[in-house]
């Protein structure tokens, strides 16, 4: 099992080093596009509920798990009554509060990294999780973000999410890594377990989610670093 400080540790690093970047690695480093930044929000999180066939209500409670700056988290508070945005990394969600200061309807969570904890049971009638999975290490302990997914979902809610399910994406690169250090320049903790992520394996997550009470009801671009899965609480 990944240790959830180191995980908190990465990201905390990286909020300080440069939060734009490493929540979005499109934005150039040290030299962020705000506007595109937040304008970035509302398109993936359109993309993410276009590709599932879902929306998001006005009198929905949402869930956004590794929430970062609150990118999708703004996007969600403007759709939604109601949003939780949860994090492993406290740095990150110092930033995240003050950036988002003149939302009434965001709570930000500062999460142990490995649970939802502490959400409540069936509260939740959605959940979005946009580049986070990714990320971590152990691929067990995403499946146990899922398990959660069915924990905090009220029975009929739906969660919309992304994983990878490529593992060649998530190997080290030697010669890139060796690159990298005699630049000495440019983002670091790039070859970092926390940053490399992990990959993980469909049949697993369908049973995962089975023991959960969620029926998966869509998997969009499997084999990739961005599937996309729509699981729903029965
Ligand atoms: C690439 S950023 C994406 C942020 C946001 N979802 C977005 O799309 O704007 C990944 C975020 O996931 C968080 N994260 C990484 N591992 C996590 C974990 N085990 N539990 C909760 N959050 C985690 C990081 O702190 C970071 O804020």
């Amino acid at each position: 099992m990944a240790d959830a400080g180191q995980m908190r540790r990465f990201w905390d690093e990286r909020a300080r080093e440069d939060p734009w970047y490493f929540v979005d690695n499109r934005l150039a480093y040290g030299n962020p596009d705000v506007q595109a930044f937040w304008a970035g929000g509302e398109r993936d999180l359109d993309a993410i509920l276009d590709a599932l066939g879902v929306s998001v209500e006005p009198g929905d409670a949402v869930v956004d798990v590794g929430c970062g700056l609150g990118r999708l988290s703004r996007a969600l508070a403007a759709r939604a009554a109601r949003v939780r945005a949860i994090d492993v990394s406290g740095e990150m969600l110092a930033r995240a509060r003050e950036l988002n200061a003149h939302l009434s309807n965001v709570e930000w969570i500062e999460g142990d990294g490995v649970s939802l904890r502490p959400l409540e049971d069936a509260g939740a009638d959605a959940l979005v999780s946009h580049v986070v999975f990714q990320h971590i290490p152990d691929p067990e302990v995403t499946l146990g973000y899922v398990a959660e997914m069915g924990r905090v979902l009220r029975p009929g809610g739906w969660a919309a999410f992304q994983v990878s399910t490529d593992p060649r994406i998530h190997r080290r690169r030697p010669l890139a890594a060796f690159a990298r250090r005699l630049r000495r320049s440019g983002p670091r903790g790039q070859d970092d377990a926390a940053w490399l992520g992990s990959a993980i394996d469909l049949d697993r997550l369908r049973a995962v989610a089975a023991g959960a009470g969620l029926a998966l009801e869509r998997v969009e671009n499997p084999g990739t670093q961005f599937t996309l899965v729509l699981a729903r609480s029965r």
